[in-house]
């Protein structure tokens, strides 16, 4: 499949390099076509990689990967364009943290979320918020921990969601990893998983860890 992963940073380059390395042809965009961080990408990674805008980007991808970063995500989505974008599936993983005093710190949460800010600017696109809530090493990589661990989606659209759970799949996750919590309202929750990451992320002294849900039996019947 043709994907195009807007942002340049460690999870956009990680995303897109296992993409790659699962068979899909993979641009990664950014604000400028000749960003340094994507030419070095593109370089190392071989003839299946290319870089662009973000408008590029959008163009190019069949499905979105959004890896900017989550403040200005939606100036990240304005530049790559409405028309680009419409109908397309959205997989976004940022997390709106603002990081400019101390420990980052969730810029709008309870009544809101991003992957909700995103659906409601770009009412077409078919917005799926998932692996948001762990380490990118993690993200691409689930074998790094040992058992079972979980990992979370939110989307209105339930084939859009199917579809993003066959790309987590090529990622390396299980199907039975992944919690489907629901409309993109649910997003709200796992946003506000950041707080209790980042702590433990400071408790475990490293970010080699997830959260994993267990479930008994229901008590409904
Ligand atoms: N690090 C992790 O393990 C982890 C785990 C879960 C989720 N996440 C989420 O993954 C996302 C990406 O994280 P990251 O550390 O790889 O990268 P990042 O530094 O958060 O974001 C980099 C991208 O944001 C774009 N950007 C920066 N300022 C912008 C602006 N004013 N307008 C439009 N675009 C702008 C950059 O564009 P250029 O390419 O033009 O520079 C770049 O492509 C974040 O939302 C983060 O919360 C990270």
């Amino acid at each position: 499949m043709k994907i195009g992963v807007l942002g340049t940073g460690m999870v956009g380059q990680a995303i897109a390099g296992r993409l790659v390395e699962a068979g899909h042809t993979v641009m990664i965009g950014s604000r400028t076509s000749n960003n340094t961080r994507a030419a070095a990408w593109v370089e190392s990674t071989g003839p299946k990689a290319t870089q662009g805008t973000f408008a590029d980007t959008a163009r190019f991808g069949v499905l979105i990967f959004n890896c900017t970063s989550g403040v200005v995500s939606l100036d990240a989505l304005k530049m790559a364009g409405e028309t680009d974008l419409n109908g397309k599936i959205l997989i976004d993983l940022a997390n709106p943290l603002d990081s400019s005093g101390g420990l980052p710190v969730l810029a709008f949460c309870n009544t809101d979320s991003l992957a909700e800010r995103i659906q409601k600017a770009f009412p077409t696109v078919r917005v799926v918020k998932t692996l948001n809530t762990m380490n990118v090493k993690v993200m691409i990589n689930p074998q790094l921990l040992p058992g079972h661990h979980t990992v979370f989606m939110s989307g209105n659209d339930p084939d859009a969601k199917s579809v993003a759970a066959r790309i987590l799949g090529d990622l390396g996750w299980k199907q039975e990893s992944i919690i489907d919590l629901g409309d993109i309202t649910t997003a709200r929750g796992t946003e506000m998983l950041l707080p209790i990451w980042l702590r433990l992320a400071g408790a475990l002294g490293h970010t080699k860890f997830n959260f994993h849900i267990v479930v008994g039996e229901s008590s409904k019947q």
